[in-house]
């Protein structure tokens, strides 16, 4: 691990209220609450704080918005202009945002350009695409009639996201359910609140009509329930832990049956055989754990290695650790930045203290970089058993723990035996082995001789406890949209 230096950087902040039909405006409380640079521990600005009341008062503001006004007179084709001018808009302002996603999030200035931002774009551009691509169809039905289906927009939709990829994470919520017609209520994670916001500027330049998108900062007990709760809301689209993911599911089942659809945890297994291009398979299975500090739901974070190359690959993947360059977010030679709280930073640190305590072999790494924000070294685990707490839960952060198995019946056994199955990875140069590996796992995704490989156009999700339904692709469409069956005697 190599720290890096810290140049000054001068951030411009955007707006810190609530986007409530088209207007900024403080919450009905008066409250506001702080956000912070994680790099640094120290307070950015505060911005106003949701809470029911807000809440309701976005609902409205979207619920007019979708029955009447000039959202649902524009035509496919205009919501779709709508969202590649917003598309523009932000490749316009990609490296202010970028630098508002670092200040906010403390993940590498670099990433947030090189990947978050343009991963972004190209969200909102691909679902600009499908605005007048959705289609229903005609359906041969016996006796005189004509039958068809209409695919209509779910309505008003909630929309709770988290911090680790904010700008993204909104991306894959607003861009489909916009294209599909909806209008939108969405609450931010309360670590990451302002990148948001800039975008809600965006949003009022490219010319949404009023109260089709409302965007509101808080936190997840007040805000989010209220929106998981809500009676006049049609659908809830949630990505966060598992544990919230129930109590979403929950309150949407005690009020009005809203859908539901979750992303979730995961604890993502890894596989690497023997017959691997080893340094290919060491180079992915780093990226695949320790890119955005850890903090990915996909991370690989059970690396299962076959015991004929353990040992090498273990020697490898702790020298390659030990480059990492871990400091200042906004310098370029940065690769990973802090951790994006205080709480996450603890819980990060209790589970590398729960490995060692359990016999796991700590190889590098282990502690805090620096004395202020929130670097945590990245960590290398070997000798790691499959009940250990370190390879069964969730971390969300910058530890590797690397199992070792014998052969391919049991590796897919043991990497099937977690509540959780979001995604995947085997690395071996046998084609068959690769499909044979891909088919038995229990996950959303699974990639082959690569790792975290995204694009707007292929689904994610999770199988199992890390989640129902997909994003992103014509999937992700599909779950901002309800099907009418129109049958008509002839
Ligand atoms: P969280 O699930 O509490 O937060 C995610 C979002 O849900 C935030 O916007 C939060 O305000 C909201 N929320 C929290 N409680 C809620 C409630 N009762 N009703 C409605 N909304 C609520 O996750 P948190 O606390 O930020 O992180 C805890 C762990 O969750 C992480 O350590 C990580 O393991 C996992 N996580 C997974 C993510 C993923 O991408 N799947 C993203 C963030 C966290
Ligand atoms: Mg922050």
């Amino acid at each position: 691990m190599v720290t890096a230096t810290r140049p000054e950087n001068k951030v411009k902040i955007g707006p810190t209220q609530l986007l409530i039909n088209n207007k900024w405006v403080e919450s009905a409380s008066g409250k506001r609450f702080e956000t912070i640079n994680p790099s640094t521990g120290e307070v950015i600005c505060d911005v106003a704080e949701a809470d029911a009341a807000d809440v309701d008062k976005a609902v409205i503001a979207a619920r007019n918005a979708f029955n009447q006004g000039d959202w649902p007179k524009l035509s496919a084709t205009q919501r779709g202009q709508l969202l590649y001018k917003l598309a523009d808009l932000i490749e316009a302002n990609i490296e202010e945002l970028a630098r508002l996603e670092t200040l906010d999030n403390g993940k590498p200035y670099q990433d947030s350009l090189n990947a978050d931002l343009q991963l972004v774009i190209a969200c909102y551009r691909y679902y600009a695409g499908w605005a007048d691509k959705i289609q229903g169809k005609t359906i041969p039905i016996n006796g005189p009639y004509f039958c068809y289906t209409r695919h209509e927009p779910v309505g008003v939709v909630g929309q709770i996201i988290p911090w680790n990829f904010p700008l993204l994470m909104q991306a894959w919520k607003l861009a489909p359910a916009l294209a599909a017609g909806n209008t939108v209520v969405m609450k931010t994670a309360e670590q990451t609140p302002l990148s948001a916001l800039r975008l809600g500027e965006l949003i009022l330049e490219a010319g949404f009509p009023p109260g089709v998108v409302n965007l509101l900062s808080g936190y997840g007990p007040t805000a989010g329930q209220a929106i998981a709760r809500h009676h006049d809301i049609d659908k809830v689209a949630f990505t966060g832990s598992t544990e919230v993911g129930h109590l979403i599911m929950e309150a949407a089942a005690q009020t009005n049956l809203k859908r539901v659809t979750l992303e979730l945890g995961g604890k993502s297994p890894n596989i690497v055989f023997a017959d691997a291009n080893l340094e290919q398979a060491i180079e992915g299975a780093h990226f695949g754990l320790f890119f955005n500090q850890g903090q990915c739901c996909c991370a690989g974070s059970r690396l299962f290695v076959e015991e004929k190359c353990y040992d090498e690959f273990v020697a490898k993947s702790v020298e390659r650790a030990k480059q990492r360059i871990v400091g200042d977010p906004f310098d370029d030679n940065t690769a990973q930045g802090s951790q994006v709280d205080r709480t996450q930073f603890d819980k990060v640190m209790e589970y590398i203290e729960s490995g060692q305590r359990e016999g796991a072999k700590l190889l590098c790494g282990g502690g805090r970089v620096g004395d202020r924000g929130y670097f945590i070294e990245p960590t290398v685990f070997a000798e790691v058993k499959d009940n250990m707490k370190i390879a069964q839960e969730e971390i969300f952060g910058p530890v590797m723990s690397i199992i070792k198995f014998k052969d391919m019946d049991e590796v897919i056994q043991r990497t099937n035996d977690t509540v959780y199955g979001l995604a995947a990875a085997v690395w071996t140069q046998d084609i068959s082995k690769g499909h044979a590996i891909a088919n038995a796992l229990r996950a959303g995704t699974v990639w082959v001789n690569c790792y975290d490989v995204f694009d707007a156009a292929a689904p994610f999700g999770g199988f199992k406890q890390s989640g129902m339904g997909r994003e992103l692709g014509e999937y992700g469409l599909q779950q901002y949209t309800e099907i009418k069956t129109v049958t008509v005697k002839l």
